[in-house]
């Protein structure tokens, strides 16, 4: 049951909601009415487009949606929050506060996914002592992975060899860059767009953890790590084993301050035209 309810006060009978309903599954009985709701995949068009703030579903109603107008930042915003996004490769040792890090998932929740499955499951790892401790764990099994051979490709074994020099000699952490918290992705491999819907979720929670003044860092180091060098830290850290691994970020309070955006030039486009 989809809770599919029309405030008859309200509707001015325009029609929107039936029109925008991907399975065309609302119709105009002179209210709207919705058939065969165990079709419906949960969009929520229908609450989102009703001028007038007539239509609940799922529980939820116009009142607790935020209004769109005079609330959407500007495109000049927008492309500076793309521009100004960096890797961040150093992390400020503090937490962030619990309620920072939930609005940043649950914002990045509302990301799209194929045919609305919101399949993508987060393993978050917010306790920074736990962030140390697994961390240590991987770099003290690190060399034995590398002596028995972490991977068929030589760039992948150095790259490994000197993460791990680089801790030893260095202290200087590769792998973590001592960050206080990281989210790693994972959906079932039934699902069915699972590594477009765990790529767009990271990318829209690194946005938003960016306007958030968030620091933020793709992964593939540690994905590698979970994926191949340690495959048993899958299961230790929970995540199911019919699941593909997405990625995994990295965040916390950024310890670098970056004062302009970088400049990458024009998009490479190629440009086709069909003829008859
Ligand atoms: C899929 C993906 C994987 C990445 N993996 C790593 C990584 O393991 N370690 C790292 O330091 N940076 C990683 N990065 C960051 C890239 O190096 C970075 O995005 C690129 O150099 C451009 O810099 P910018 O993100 O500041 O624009 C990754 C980025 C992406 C998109």
């Amino acid at each position: 049951m989809k809770n599919f309810s029309v405030n008859e006060e309200l509707c001015v009978l325009c029609g929107l909601c039936a029109q925008d309903c991907f399975f065309g599954l609302i119709k105009l009985d002179e209210y709207p009415k919705i058939s065969d709701d165990d079709k419906c995949f949960e969009c929520q068009h229908c609450l989102s487009i009703c001028p007038t703030g007539a239509i609940s579903i799922l529980g939820k109603s116009a009142e607790d949606c935020t209004p769109l107008k005079g609330n959407m930042p500007g495109e000049d915003q927008v492309s500076a929050l793309i521009k100004g996004r960096r890797s961040v490769r150093a992390y400020k040792p503090e937490p962030l506060e619990p309620e920072r890090i939930q609005k940043l998932l649950d914002t990045a929740w509302h990301a799209p996914t194929g045919v609305n499955s919101r399949c993508v499951h987060i393993t978050l790892m917010d306790d920074p002592d736990s962030v140390k401790k697994f961390s240590n764990e991987v770099y003290a099994r690190l060399d034995e992975a590398i002596e028995k051979g972490v991977s068929e490709i030589p760039y992948v074994a150095n790259l490994f060899k000197m993460i791990s020099n680089n801790m030893k000699e260095n202290g200087v952490d590769m792998l973590f860059r001592d960050a206080p918290h990281f989210i790693i992705v994972s959906a079932p491999e039934t699902a069915p767009s699972r590594m477009a819907d765990m790529s767009i979720f990271l990318s829209y929670f690194e946005l938003m953890a960016q306007s958030m003044k968030i620091g933020t860092l793709w992964n593939g180091l540690l994905k590698r790590v979970i994926e191949s060098i340690l495959p048993d830290l899958k299961e230790k850290l929970g995540i199911p084993a019919d699941h593909e691994l997405g990625y995994a970020m990295l965040f916390g309070k950024p310890a670098v301050k970056y004062q302009r955006t970088v400049e990458r030039g024009e998009a490479r486009v190629r440009r086709v035209e069909w003829g008859d």
